[in-house]
């Protein structure tokens, strides 16, 4: 059993099936194929935004640290909360692509930052040459803890951030989860709401390594298709990427996938909670479980061979505290995460205990 991560498990069976289909025949390179070309468009009418550019790349470390070298110059500071992946997970690749710009990590519960911490950090910046501007804000959707930011709080976020004149990215790794989880349309919660770029991901949901920067304010995307192969993240075989993408959104394949990772993952957080001495960090919302169990339930789980992580509790409400014999985990459900898969956790999980 491994609740390690989304990304434990491989892709899924009509993105696999995608790849072979167009596997066949000549193509042009580079991103000239019918397949990329056609991202465009469908991308648009996603999100319904006529404007709209796409980049396809392999990973979420590349579209993140892509997307910010567009938003903050070398000089700049780039907020984000103090436990986000482009902050903690990233080898330093948003300061390496945009040039030696630095991350600053705000504070806050479940992994958001809230507006008023936002506004007074923005506030009190001292406004001298001696002093990084700050530039850009990024926002992961979900968390780092799983958590989901509403419609509201990311609209309020982008608002202030305008107002002092930074752009707006978000880290959109589990984009999906959150989508499903909120289940509005994507301009709702993305450009509607505020958002400059967008990480897209679809790896982690089905894609056998795909993502996509979506760029909805067409003077940030004037230098994008020239980095991108700076970084090495034009793929020759550009086709292969954008078959990944299509077979990912058919027929809402990606919705069905985040939707089924999201009911795991509840599954798993409401057999959990009814065993004694087991508590949740913060409430599932997405595919992500954060319990707090003893320490002999945890070492019982890792001797029977569960896989998955031990977390920080950085991000837990004030005066929630992990206790000493305690400790706090994270499971991740993905899009192939079978019931049986959980119920035989669970039942492991009531033994041990
Ligand atoms: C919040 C978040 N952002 C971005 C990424 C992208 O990482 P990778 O470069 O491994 O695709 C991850 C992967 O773990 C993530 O959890």
């Amino acid at each position: 059993m491994n609740f390690a991560s989304d990304n434990v498990v491989g892709a899924s069976a009509p993105v696999l099936e995608a790849i072979l289909r167009h596997n066949g025949g000549a193509m042009p390179a580079y991103g000239a194929d019918p397949l990329t070309l056609g991202l465009t468009p469908r991308f648009r009418a996603l999100f319904e935004h006529a404007d709209l550019s796409v980049f396809p790349v392999t990973t979420g470390t590349a579209a993140n640290a892509l997307a910010l070298s567009v938003m903050v110059p070398p000089f700049g500071l780039c907020l984000c909360h103090e436990e986000a992946h482009v902050m903690e997970d990233e080898c330093g690749a948003p300061e390496f692509y945009t040039h030696g710009a630095k991350l600053h990590g705000l504070s806050g519960p479940g992994g958001k930052i809230a507006p008023d911490t936002l506004d007074r950090f923005l506030s009190g910046l001292p406004r001298h040459v001696k002093q990084m501007p700050a530039r850009a804000l990024t926002l992961s959707q979900l968390t780092e803890s799983g958590q989901v930011y509403a419609v509201e709080e990311i609209a309020a976020l982008a608002r202030i951030a305008h107002a002092h004149g930074l752009t707006v990215h978000m880290d959109g790794a589990r984009f999906a989860n959150a989508l499903v989880a909120l289940g509005c349309p994507p301009a709702e919660m993305t450009w509607r709401a505020g958002i400059d770029i967008l990480s897209f991901g679809a790896s982690k949901n089905g894609a056998l390594a795909a993502e996509a920067i979506v760029v909805f304010r067409p003077d940030l995307a004037e230098t994008l298709e020239f980095r991108r192969k700076r970084a090495g993240h034009i793929l020759s075989k550009g086709r292969f990427l954008a078959a990944q993408l299509d077979a990912y959104l058919d027929g809402d394949h990606w919705r069905a996938n985040a939707a089924h990772a999201n009911r795991m993952a509840a599954r798993l957080a409401a057999g959990l909670a009814e065993i004694p001495g087991v508590r949740l960090a913060w409430p599932v919302q997405g595919n992500e479980v954060f319990p707090i169990l003893p320490a002999g339930l945890d070492a019982a789980l890792r001797r029977a061979g569960v896989v998955y992580h031990a977390w920080t509790s950085r991000s837990l409400a004030e005066g929630d505290r992990v206790g000493e014999g305690e400790r706090m985990i994270r499971l991740i459900a993905a899009f192939s995460t079978t019931e049986a898969e959980v119920e035989d956790f669970l039942v492991l999980a009531r033994r041990a205990a």
